[in-house]
C-alpha cells in the first residue's frame, strides 16, 4: 500500500519541530540542545586541551574525538549503559561528518571532545546530535569554516520524505532511511548513509529533499546562535 498521508500529518518534504539552544551547560566550554519532534540531543564541548597519552598527540592540528551515548531512559524499553557496537560507529560517522566544517590547525597536539548524549529518542538520532555538536563547537569558539546540519530522508511506503520518525522508520510496508550531513554554505556533503535499498533515481531525489531540509536548518542554528550573542550583548 503505498503511503499517502504521514502518520503525524505531515507534508512530505516538511521537518517536525524544531528547537535549538546553546550553553546550555554550565560546566562545557561549550554546549547545546537540538530537538527535532521527540528527538532531543545534548552536546558538550571540552577543549581544545592537551591531549593525553603524548604519544597521540598530532604537532601538526589537534583531533576531534566524538562520544555518542543514548541515555538508559531515551526510549520505552531500558537501553543497557555503556557503549555498544552502534554507539561507536555513529560517534565515529559524527566525527567525520564534522571534522570537514573545523579548522584544527590551530590546536596543535591538543583534543577537542564532544559529548553527545540522546535523551529522548524517536529517530533521527545521530542527526540531531551532529546539529548539537555543531552548535556547542561553535558556542565553544572553534574556528570553523561552516556550521554542519544534518537530517534523515528516505523512502516510506514508496514515498521520498524528509525526517523519519520511528513509526516511519519501522513502517512494515517496506522503509527506507538516509541520514545525511552537510555544511550548508559550501554545499558540501560530510555524512550520507543508507539503512534499506533505493534505486539511484530515488537517492538524488531523496538527497535533494536533504538539501533542502538542511538549509532550514541551518537558520534555526544561525539564529540559536545569535540569540545568545544577542543576550550577552544586552547584559
Ligand atoms: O537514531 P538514528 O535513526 O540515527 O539511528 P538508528 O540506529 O537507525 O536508530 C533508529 C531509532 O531506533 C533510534 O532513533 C531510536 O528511536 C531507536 N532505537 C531504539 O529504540 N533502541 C536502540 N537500542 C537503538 C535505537
Amino acid at each position: 500500500m503505498v503511503y499517502s498521508k504521514r502518520i503525524d500529518g505531515r507534508k512530505f518534504d516538511e521537518l517536525r519541530e524544531i528547537e535549538a539552544k546553546v550553553g546550555v551547560v554550565k560546566s562545557a566550554d561549550g554546549s547545546a540542545m537540538f530537538r527535532i519532534g521527540d528527538t532531543v540531543a545534548i552536546a558538550a564541548v571540552r577543549g581544545p586541551r592537551d591531549l593525553y597519552p603524548k604519544f597521540m598527540q598530532n604537532p601538526k592540528k589537534g583531533i576531534l574525538r566524538c562520544n555518542y551515548n543514548m541515555v538508559s531512559f531515551s526510549v520505552d524499553e531500558r537501553i543497557r549503559p555503556g557503549p555498544s557496537r552502534r554507539s561507536r560507529e555513529i560517534s565515529l560517522v559524527t566525527e567525520n561528518a564534522l571534522l570537514p566544517a573545523l579548522n584544527l590547525e590551530e590546536f596543535p597536539n591538543a583534543v577537542v571532545d564532544v559529548f553527545i548524549e540522546i535523551i529522548q529518542a524517536d529517530a533521527g538520532t545521530r542527526c540531531a546530535g551532529i546539529c548539537a555538536a555543531s552548535l556547542a563547537l561553535a558556542d565553544a569558539g572553534i574556528p570553523m569554516r561552516d556550521m554542519v546540519c544534518a537530517v534523515s530522508v528516505g523512502k516510506v511506503g514508496g514515498k521520498a520524505l524528509v525526517d523519519l520518525n520511528k513509526k516511519e522508520e519501522d513502517y512494515e510496508e517496506g522503509s527506507s532511511d538516509m541520514p545525511v550531513a552537510m555544511l550548508p554554505r559550501k554545499n558540501e556533503i560530510s555524512l550520507l548513509q543508507l539503512d534499506g535499498d533505493m534505486k539511484p533515481d530515488d537517492i538524488d531525489g531523496c538527497l535533494k529533499l536533504a538539501i533542502k531540509a538542511c538549509k532550514k536548518i541551518s537558520e534555526i542554528q544561525r539564529n540559536a546562535l545569535m540569540g545568545k550573542y544577542q543576550m550577552e550583548k544586552e547584559n
